[in-house]
């Protein structure tokens, strides 16, 4: 394939950074296409750790063009930050012309709206669903348009006009347009170099036979569409969301690789069918590092889900499987998979459309047995004890979609390649 894209197909943080890491090795281009810096992607080059959160995953290999695409909301402010913890290494970035800008207002009313809300989100708080909202209520704001001092200003002074009036109904105190104009000048200053029109650059290498990668952010139970509903992001991250995030025709992307961990985690609220609190539970968010990356918060653990995997099939397209987290599995007696739901006394293989039903669904599981062994310096599918090569198995026969990789821990060498895809 020369155009892979990489979907979460749970809730997010399935170790897609790290299968992005290992799959940039092979390609000319990364594209992250949507969300912004509510992401988290911890990445391990050599023994240390880089936490990344709008920046693509290519970004520690300086071979790689790195794009920030129009799909995205972007933080000047945040990935200038992230820029920086990068000093001393080479890299390469192209920002969209026509990527959304996070402002300091977004931020505010993402915090303000979610207090008001008797169920809570969970949002991350970095300003995601305004910036959003913004971009469809054609009050937004895009980074090519900040190129232009003059532009800018103008459209800057009547959109806080409008903001003010409703930072007035939440008790708010007014912002001050002078003060957000001469930061967020400040900002383009150093992200200037970066901006560019991204579609064209993508489609330029697409036709000169370069490998392109698009890394999604979240996973498909977040997406605006196809996720649980109102406990969601505002954008989506699935491979059907591509061609329009980034400029780019649906007929040109090949292939999508869908990453799951080798379990189930959630962050924020909303219906989670395997989730299981018990020291089970412990020992795997204690052995996975189970914490956010962009907000520290432990994560809800649960058994593996493949409903999950097959809506993420289904709704936004997959054409195979990597496998995250597998280590972590090890020294559990016996491993559930969750295999359908019973909803009513009906059996159903998909996500009901709405939360309450989706609440009440009852996972049916199919227990298989766990394995002991450490698995963290297996180099091979064959290496594998049976038990885990079983479960493997199970996952690729439940889901129809092979499985084309699995981690077994977190450094780059502790990736496993089953089917060479891209
Ligand atoms: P927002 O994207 O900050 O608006 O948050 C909406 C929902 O998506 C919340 O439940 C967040 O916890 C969740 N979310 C957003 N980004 C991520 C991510 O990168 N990993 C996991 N959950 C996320």
């Amino acid at each position: 394939m020369q155009t892979l894209v990489v979907v979460g197909t749970q809730w997010g943080d399935e170790g897609k950074g790290k299968i992005t890491d290992f799959l940039a090795l092979q390609s000319d281009l990364v594209v992250r296409y949507q969300g912004g810096n509510n992401a988290g992607h911890t990445i391990v080059l050599d023994g240390v750790k880089y936490a990344l959160h709008s920046i693509p995953s290519g970004i520690l290999n300086e071979q790689i063009v790195n794009v920030l695409a129009n799909g995205m909301v972007i933080n000047p402010k945040a990935l200038i930050e992230e820029l920086d913890k990068l000093k001393g290494r080479t890299f390469n970035l192209a920002i969209s012309d026509k990527a959304h800008v996070i402002m300091p207002y977004h931020l505010e009313l993402d915090a303000i709206k979610e207090s008001l809300l008797s169920e809570k989100i969970g949002t991350t708080k970095k300003g995601i669903g305004p910036a959003y909202t913004d971009k469809a209520e054609r009050i937004g704001l895009r980074m090519g348009e900040l190129l232009d001092p003059l532009l800018f200003e103008k459209r800057l002074k009547e959109i806080i006009e409008s903001k003010n009036k409703q930072y007035h109904l939440y008790g708010l105190n007014p912002l001050d347009t002078k003060e957000i104009y001469e930061a967020y000048m400040s900002y383009m200053n150093r992200l200037k170099p970066y901006i560019t029109n991204t579609s064209l650059l993508i489609n330029d290498a697409i036709k000169a036979g370069k490998k392109v990668l698009f890394e999604g952010a979240q996973g498909t139970l977040l997406c605006l569409d196809h996720g649980t509903y109102p406990f969601v992001t505002s954008s989506s991250p699935t491979a059907a969301s591509v061609p329009l995030n980034t400029g780019v025709a649906p007929w040109l992307i090949e292939g999508a690789i869908g990453v799951t961990k080798a379990y189930t985690t959630r962050v924020g609220e909303g219906p989670m069918p395997t989730e299981i609190d018990n020291e089970i539970a412990n020992y795997i968010r204690e052995k996975g590092h189970e914490y956010g990356t962009t907000t520290g918060r432990p994560r809800r653990i649960g058994w593996l889900d493949l409903v999950l995997i097959k809506h993420a099939k289904l709704s936004g397209g997959l054409s195979g499987l990597a496998v995250t987290l597998l280590d972590v599995l090890s020294g559990l007696n016996e491993l559930k998979v969750c295999i359908a739901y019973e909803l009513d006394g009906k059996i159903i293989d998909h996500i009901p459309s709405t939360v309450s039903d989706f609440k009440r669904v009852k996972p049916i599981y199919k227990t298989l047995e766990g394995f002991n062994e450490d698995i963290t310096t297996v180099k091979r599918f064959e290496d594998l004890p049976n038990n885990a090569k079983a479960y493997i198995k199970f996952i690729e026969a439940e889901t129809e979609l092979s499985i084309d990789m699995f981690s077994v821990g977190p450094d780059r060498n502790q990736t496993i390649i089953i089917n060479k895809i891209f």
